[in-house]
């Protein structure tokens, strides 16, 4: 590798190890200011990241790597995660090329400069290389595949089995390096030893964020939302961000699979980076999510002696001190940490209770199956007890336009309405894709307008295939189509004066349709591209607002 971009890679560890080292030395229990630069100050200004996973949530599992040679197998571990609490394990390696890799196409762009880092170390085994002091070189290539297949070797390192080395390293793609399939790959040159990954980061340079277009926010007196990660809080990505929105939703941080892991562990500094840009910045938040079936460990509906929790008595008090315990956990840090300047205005208080399947129309999550319909109610009115009457109450749901769940839904609203329950308004998810129906969607706003509540979008995004579809290629037709789509949504979300409009991502790198239920490389179901530049989406978002 060249020495300029042995260089490079290190200047931009030495960046990612500084903010990591600022992120974990700060006190989470002492209130501290919010921070004050502008995003662009604190660099890295013009990189976006493309690919960026920790092997942290158990549900994404091995994030799409997949075995590298015969016989290799790949899984997430728990064992030593360099960092969170996953990495990679590759195991059954019989030639120093088998490895881990992972599809990285639509992410490369020919002509820049890609920066790569990872944490990799040895796992067991590797034939006479024994012993505790033993080591191996790996690397991380790079491949553009078929039949004019090209290979860069982008960072080698020797590593060892006793702690985690970092591996960095920047490729120059030639501005003619054609368009194709590509893969990242971990390998070694000579060690069989299991392998283990963590952290892995590509990241690319993006131009400069349009500042000749109209701000989407500033065109609305409706907050505009997003979905965010940390990641999107700094350089370019948070230029774009305080540009067209004034509202934020965090994407993970706030699920209790990350505020509470443990019983009684809370951890709050992931949510705290996100509230701290908001309220440097004057953004409100909208909470997500406080009882759903995903993303909330185990322990919540695991007995003290490790048995799953029953519908006795008993074991529905402890899960409903559980409940009260998670929010009011929440709403004291909130109040410590921000006092009358905490930003979280609303609550997705109950996530998802919809099944037009069951018998009775609600899913029958360990929730509902410990303590029945009746959580729902308890979830509201806990939920009104802790964070008080000014916060705005939502019970959040997908596919709310489709026939069947709109009628579960508005079912399961008049039996709250009717007994008294707490509940504000309504969040409609909105996952969308290229054929939905307007009239759909405007029939579930009117019932849901014609009980009296207050409604949103909350997770809105347009997806060009379904999800078993593969995408060969974006036309510009299907982004037209897009675009014209999505005018015609926000019209009617508009003439239904919902209490904000978010959709679930701020450019298309960054949604999570990407890589759920499957990788997706090319699926571009947001407003902005992967190089953060306004697609017709936009184009189409914008009008919607602005055509009354
Ligand atoms: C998704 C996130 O975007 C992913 O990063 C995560 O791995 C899984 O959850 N409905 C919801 C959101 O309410 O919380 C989900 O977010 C998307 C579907």
């Amino acid at each position: 590798m060249r020495r300029t971009a042995l260089i490079l890679g290190a200047v931009a560890l030495a960046a990612v190890v500084a903010v990591l080292l600022v992120l974990v030395l700060r006190d989470p229990t002492r209130p501290e200011p919010a921070p004050g630069p502008s995003p662009s100050a604190t660099a890295p200004a013009d990189l976006t990241t493309v690919l960026s996973t920790g092997f942290d949530d158990p549900e994404e599992g091995v994030a799409g790597w997949e075995p590298l040679g015969d016989g290799v197998e790949v899984a997430r571990s728990e064992d030593v995660p360099h960092a969170g609490s996953g990495s990679l394990l590759v195991t059954g390696r019989t030639e120093p090329w088998h490895g881990a890799q992972v599809d990285v196409t639509g992410m490369i762009s020919p002509g820049v400069e890609h920066t790569v880092s990872a944490w990799a170390r040895l796992g067991q085994g590797g034939g006479e290389d024994t012993g505790a002091d033993r080591s191996g070189e790996v690397r991380l290539t790079l491949q553009r595949t078929g039949d004019d297949e090209q290979f860069w070797h982008l960072a080698t390192a020797r590593v060892t089995a006793d702690g985690w080395t970092a591996l960095t390293g920047t490729v120059d793609l030639p501005a003619d390096t054609a368009d194709g399939e590509w893969r990242l790959y971990l390998e070694s040159t000579g060690t069989l030893a299991d392998l283990r990954l963590d952290d892995v980061q590509v990241a690319r340079p993006t131009p400069p964020v349009q500042t000749d277009i109209a701000s989407l926010a500033d065109a609305t007196d409706i907050p505009i939302g997003t979905a965010v990660a940390e990641q999107d809080l700094t350089g370019r990505p948070a230029e774009l961000l305080l540009r067209h929105f004034d509202q934020l939703t965090a994407e993970n941080a706030m699920k209790p699979a990350v505020v509470q892991p443990a019983e009684g562990e809370f951890d709050f500094a992931p949510m705290d980076a996100i509230l701290d840009f908001a309220v440097a910045h004057g953004l409100t938040v909208h909470g997500h999510t406080l009882v759903w079936h995903k993303s909330t460990p185990e322990w919540f509906f695991t007995a003290p002696d490790g048995r799953p929790l029953t519908d006795s008595p008993a074991d529905q008090q402890l899960l409903r001190d559980r409940m009260r315990t998670h929010m009011q956990a929440i709403a004291d840090h909130l109040a410590e940490r921000y006092g009358t300047d905490q930003p979280v205005s609303s609550w997705d208080v109950v996530n998802e209770p919809l099944d037009p399947t069951s018998s009775d129309g609600l899913r029958h999550s360990p929730w509902y199956d410990v303590l029945g319909p009746d959580y729902i109610a308890q979830a509201f009115t806990t939920a009104r007890e802790v964070f008080g009457p000014d916060i705005t109450l939502y019970l959040n749901d997908y596919d709310t336009d489709a026939p069947d769940r709109r009628r579960g839904l508005v079912s399961l609203l008049t039996s709250l309405q009717s007994a008294g329950v707490p509940i504000d308004a309504v969040g409609h998810q909105m996952h969308l894709r290229l054929g939905s129906s307007v009239e759909r969607v405007a029939a579930t706003l009117d019932a849901v307008a014609a009980l009296g509540l207050r409604q949103a979008v909350t997770e809105l995004d347009v997806a060009l295939t379904a999800s078993d579809q593969h995408l060969d290629s974006v036309s510009t037709d299907q982004l037209t189509e897009q675009g014209d789509l999505v005018r015609q949504l926000v019209e009617v979300f508009v003439a239904h004066d919902p209490e904000f409009l978010s959709v679930w991502g701020l450019y298309d790198t960054r949604s999570w349709l990407r890589s759920w239920p499957r990788e997706r490389p090319l699926e571009s179901p947001l407003l902005f591209d992967d190089d953060l530049q306004a697609k017709p989406a936009y184009q189409g978002f914008l009008a919607g607002l602005t055509a009354g």
